[in-house]
């Protein structure tokens, strides 16, 4: 991996890994792809090239692939559960039409391709605690069905067309940088942003409702590792279980108390946001990643909240 076409690099997870990319392959061209109206700014604009990479047109990714000589593909455009469900037509035509045209140009000028998936690509007939690898997949949400036809399709094109598409499924992923939106998790961030703002907060996901999150530098360093792993010893492709915590509204609650004793919590239950949140597993059994390419997280919720909550008082004085 050297030169890299970061597809979607001004969201969530794109803004903060194509920095990490920058920093980790200094002399390659890491191009942050972007759509009109979520133009790279700041650090993200100076620190390399860019490129308008609109997923939805096959054109402009093979434009970039070549102008840059691309060789791995990081497609991050996706819009998350709770936006896709209002939005079936268009989740799937970035989540599928978008990853087909990923995985077409990524055939013909020879390119790696990471797509992630999601603990919502397992739905309701999986099982609920350690779920395995391998096992039921029956979402019934647009943005958890495209995330297991697209494991389907990176493989077939992995096995037809020997595309290396490799990837996981992220845990809700909890940032001080780039807000998410529309997603089931993302209660898991905006509680941290009510705590530092002294706000009450209130939670759209019910207690007892558990779900697998992760601290943004673990995810950035599993969707690296993953593509430097030795493919020799990948089992499987796409996508690999990765876990790290598991927690329901109430433990990160009295997590962050211990550090901010005045925090005030009240339950607002959403019932879009509830139903996918019950859908989804309570914590996944990520030994296949561990066995395969030896991941291994470095933050739990205590190390992760007190990061979270130094970063954002940092944040919100400036
Ligand atoms: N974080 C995503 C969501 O909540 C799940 O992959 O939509």
């Amino acid at each position: 991996m050297k030169n890299v076409l970061v597809i979607g690099s001004t969201g969530q997870i794109g803004s903060e890994l194509t920095m990490k990319l920058r920093k980790i392959y200094p002399s390659g061209n890491i191009v942050a792809g972007y759509i009109k109206g979520a133009e790279p700014k700041g650090e993200l604009l100076e620190s390399g090239p860019s490129m308008e990479v609109d997923i939805t047109n096959a054109q402009q990714i093979a434009d970039a692939v070549k102008k840059y000589d691309v060789d791995t593909i990081y497609n991050l455009a996706a819009l998350l559960s709770a936006v896709a469900e209002a939005k079936p037509l268009l989740a799937w035509k970035i989540g599928i039409g978008g990853l087909m045209n990923t995985l077409e140009v990524a055939r013909e000028l020879k390119c790696a391709v990471f797509t992630p998936s999601s603990i919502g690509s397992f739905g309701p007939n999986a099982p609920k605690d350690g779920t395995p690898q391998d096992t039921i997949q029956q979402p019934r949400t647009m943005y958890c069905v495209t995330k297991v036809s697209g494991e389907l399709l990176s493989n077939y094109y992995a096995l037809k067309f020997g595309v290396d598409t490799r990837s996981v499924r992220f845990p809700g992923l909890i940032s001080y940088v780039t807000p998410p939106g529309g997603g089931t998790t993302d209660y898991a961030v905006d509680i941290y942003y009510s705590a530092v703002k002294g706000e009450k907060f209130k939670c759209p996901i019910k207690p007892g409702t558990f779900m697998d999150m992760m601290y943004m530098p673990d995810a950035l360093r599993a969707a690296i590792e993953i593509m430097e792993a030795d493919e020799s010893k990948l089992v499987h492709r796409n996508s690999f279980n990765i876990a790290s915590m598991s927690f329901d509204p109430e433990i990160i609650y009295n997590k962050i108390k211990e550090y901010v004793p005045n925090f005030e919590m009240e339950f607002e239950p959403d019932p879009l946001r509830q139903a996918i949140a019950d859908s989804w597993p309570n914590r996944l059994d990520d030994t296949c990643a561990r066995v395969e390419w030896g991941w291994k997280p470095e933050y739990d919720l205590d190390a992760m909240t007190r990061d979270m909550l130094e970063k954002l008082r940092i944040k919100f004085a400036k």
